[in-house]
């Protein structure tokens, strides 16, 4: 029998301003890695686009490794058409300097602001592209009006899942091995967890999403 082809995006991305600084976020790609491994678990093919993080590789799951927007973007992209459920959990950077010096950025001549320009949203150009038979599934991190944040994002991102977590407690979202998220879809159902383990919490949102 055909395996199920899942594409998972996970951590965070940098945006370099030279090179030995770059802008990111603290996203340590735990969610995105719990999400590949329950995947693997069901027998599915999947494929995880990676941000830098300190996670080993996953025995049995083909891993790209990307760094900034631009290479999550194209890395998506690649593997989007042949994929049927695409979960994308990774922290991708809204914007990036206007100008990556080539050298060091020396003291004496620092700026005192950046010139920042937008990323593409890989997750709504997806949403733009997506087929009947695909899945898509996005993340919401979110500080306030979590639920109707998200419900915006699930139409201006054309998804058919959204999982909303708050990224404003210690205790889960980022870096945290757990979380606590609520699962809309697009049709109006909602699901909520406690808060749980990631690697539990993974199964749990498959239970839900798996077409
Ligand atoms: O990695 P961990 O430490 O385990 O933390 C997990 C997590 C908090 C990073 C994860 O659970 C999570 O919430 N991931 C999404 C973070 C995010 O970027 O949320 P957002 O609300 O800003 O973006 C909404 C959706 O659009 C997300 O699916 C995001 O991946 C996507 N997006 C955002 C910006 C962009 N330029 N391109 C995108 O595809």
């Amino acid at each position: 029998m055909k395996r199920m082809k899942c594409l998972i995006s996970a951590g965070p991305t940098r945006e370099w301003l030279d090179p030995v600084r770059f802008i990111s976020n603290p996203s340590s790609g735990k969610m995105g890695y719990a999400l590949a491994k329950a995947a693997a678990s069901r027998d599915m093919d999947v494929h995880l686009v990676s941000g830098p993080t300190d996670i080993l590789p996953l025995k049995g799951i083909k891993i790209s490794y990307v760094e900034t927007a631009l290479e999550m973007n194209a890395e998506m992209n690649r593997s989007f058409e042949e994929s049927e459920l695409i979960i994308m959990a990774a922290a991708v950077c809204d914007h990036r300097p206007l100008i990556q010096r080539k050298q060091k950025q020396k003291k004496k001549d620092a700026v005192s602001s950046i010139e920042l320009i937008e990323n593409p949203d890989v997750l709504k150009g997806m949403g733009k592209r997506k087929s009947s038979s695909q899945v898509l599934v996005g993340f919401a991190a979110e500080t306030e009006n979590h639920l109707a944040n998200a419900r915006e994002k699930i139409f201006e991102k054309n998804l058919d899942w959204i999982l909303v977590n708050d990224v404003s407690s210690k205790s889960s979202g980022f870096q945290s091995d757990f979380n606590k998220v609520t699962i809309l879809s697009k049709s109006g159902d909602v699901f909520e967890f406690d808060l749980l383990e990631k690697d539990s919490l993974a199964m749990k949102i498959l239970d839900i999403i798996e077409p």
